[in-house]
């Protein structure tokens, strides 16, 4: 049971502290300096952006960088996840869907704003109710608070390296607000139809940004991202709301979309992908037979203002915390 005894999944290791400020109160800054630069998640020169690779996320909402995060970072990262769904109680059932949230949402998918909670795949089950494949294949994601409260993503989620491209790109107060591990199970991974992440995290002025990593190699064939080039630039058109019946609503509309404007980004493994909050994107159901894994990270600016009507909200003792850069 969460703290607030509504079923939820906890990683035994996550804490109701945060983890860097365990790591600062464990450690001198010097050695946790040490450990981050030298450690598993240590810090790239190739994390630097290019005047290039700046002016081209500007431009076009989105940006690759192939090779940001290394072979044995992509494998501890899955190797935890396993762990997880390895330990998750399937009987507290919460599933994903990134096309019916307004029905689907529940308290575990709102106390998920800061846990580590599993979500099953919408096709995870027959029409009794059964889980048509085992559990490990069966989970769509983990969510949401990874950043803060798992011991292996919060590190990497608040690595020096990201720091530094965060930074690049004009964020006074990188904030980590939202991470999903995301596995595009094999032949069940469902589609994620367009949409903005700022839709779902919003701030005023808009400073979401999503930092995307394909933990595995990410093709057309097991549902790699689809974007729209540039269209960051015409703004956000749909909010997802939470009333104060803490259900969700949507205000706005969906454009229609002509299929043809969006491309296809394949990745390789170690893959950055930058998305800006108001960049529409999409993938493809995963009808392949290989998984997709991927880690995904928003951040905002924490200068702005966190809007109230986002689901995602956070307890007093748990507030967002910044970079430490
Ligand atoms: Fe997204």
């Amino acid at each position: 049971m969460c703290s607030r005894g509504y079923l939820c999944f906890k990683t035994r290791s996550s804490s109701s502290r945060y983890l860097h400020h365990q790591r600062a109160s464990l450690l001198a800054p010097r050695k946790v300096r040490s450990k981050r630069r030298g450690g598993l998640f240590s810090f790239s020169a190739r994390a630097c952006l290019t005047p290039e690779q700046e002016t081209f996320f500007h431009t076009n909402g989105y940006l690759v960088v192939e090779g940001f995060a290394s072979h044995e970072e992509c494998a501890t990262l899955r190797a935890r996840a396993g762990s997880i769904v390895d330990a998750f109680d399937p009987a507290t059932v919460s599933i994903f869907s990134c096309n019916d949230q307004e029905n689907k949402s529940d308290e575990y998918f709102l106390n998920s704003a800061e846990d580590v909670c599993c979500f099953f795949e919408e096709k995870a089950f027959d029409a009794e109710g059964n889980l048509q494949q085992e559990k490990s294949k069966s989970i769509n994601k983990i969510g949401h608070a990874m950043h803060d409260f798992d011991p292996v993503f919060a590190p990497f989620s608040r690595s020096e390296k990201l720091g530094a491209v965060t930074k690049q790109l004009g964020f006074a107060k990188p904030t980590p607000v939202q991470s999903m591990y995301i596995f595009k199970q094999p032949r069940i991974g469902g589609e994620v139809v367009p949409h903005q992440d700022s839709t779902f995290l919003y701030t005023t002025p808009q400073t979401v940004m999503g930092a995307w990593f394909a933990l595995e190699e990410a093709t057309l064939e097991n549902g790699c991202l689809w974007i729209q080039p540039g269209s960051h630039l015409s703004g956000i058109t749909r909010r997802m709301l939470l009333t104060d019946e803490r259900t969700i609503t949507f205000q706005g509309h969906l454009p229609d979309f002509d299929s043809t404007t969006f491309i296809p980004v394949p990745v390789g493994e170690g893959a950055l992908v930058l998305l800006h909050g108001a960049v529409w994107h999409m993938s493809y159901e995963n009808t392949s037979p290989k998984s997709r894994h991927a880690y995904s990270v928003h951040y905002v600016d924490g200068e702005a203002e966190w809007d109230q009507g986002n689901w995602l909200q956070r307890s007093q003792d748990k507030p967002f915390q910044p970079l430490e850069v």
